[in-house]
């Protein structure tokens, strides 16, 4: 695992842009996982402008996304649909259609759960998975708990997370309850993985990172066995 340091939040977005860049000029059909929180939003404005000033090309790139909250009709406002079109895809020159975001609206999820892993599988696996870190640990929605799931499922979420994610709804009780989550199998099949982290709330996560523990804990720790996984933190996370 590489673990870099920023100064700055504005810096740690311009690096983990610049990682988008190289793979998009070599590989202008890769798949990307993307993901969403506050975290990402600088490199998505960061890869917006490298596509507008013609520096990127996201025309046969094909993007899944981590999570969703369920139930979730994607055209709400605080579904994680409308956040990627807002944030990225309307900015970009994407076809929508080459887009997933997990079906907040499915009646079977265990049905559309393994689909969406399968069509991952269907377009060659993703290439670069970008991850952010609930304070808690958790990646996706793969929340900390005895077990963790492999596959993409539906799962509740912890009153930590519903606690931390109440800032963007008008009061905590509109906060969904449970997600439908890529697993950590899933995640953990992404040919290379980077994770951003930001924020001094995010330093006991960090700390876990350094160890050499892996724990259902901190589903975090888990990328210490994955070979290609990129950190890249500013100085508020790294020393708390
Ligand atoms: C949500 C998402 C996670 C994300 C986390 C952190 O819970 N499911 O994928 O990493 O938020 O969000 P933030 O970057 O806002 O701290």
């Amino acid at each position: 695992m590489n673990v870099l340091v920023f100064d700055t939040y504005e810096e740690l977005s311009a690096a983990a842009g610049q990682m988008y860049v190289r793979l998009l000029q070599q590989k202008p059909d890769c798949v990307l996982g993307f993901a969403t929180g506050s975290t990402p939003l600088g490199l998505y404005r960061f890869l917006a402008e490298q596509n507008q000033k013609g520096v990127v090309d996201f025309s046969r790139v094909t993007t899944f996304n981590l999570d969703e909250y369920y139930p979730m009709d994607p055209a709400h406002d605080q579904s994680y649909r409308y956040f990627m079109n807002k944030n990225l895809f309307d900015n970009i020159n994407i076809d929508k259609a080459n887009t997933f975001v997990p079906d907040g609206t499915a009646k079977d999820c265990t049905k559309v759960g393994a689909a969406y892993d399968q069509a991952i599988e269907a377009h060659g696996g993703i290439d670069l998975q970008l991850l952010g870190v609930g304070r808690n640990g958790h990646i996706g929605f793969n929340e900390p708990d005895t077990a963790l799931v492999a596959g993409t499922h539906v799962t509740d979420l912890t009153d930590d997370t519903i606690d931390a994610n109440a800032r963007f709804f008008e009061k905590k009780e509109d906060v969904p309850t449970k997600a439908i989550t890529m697993g950590m199998g899933t995640i953990m099949k992404a040919r290379q993985i980077v994770c951003i982290i930001s924020g001094k709330n995010k330093h006991e996560v960090v700390k876990a990172l350094q160890n050499d523990l892996v724990t259902t804990d901190c589903p975090a720790t888990f990328l210490k066995m994955h070979p290609n996984v990129t950190i890249l933190c500013d100085k508020e996370a790294y020393e708390g």
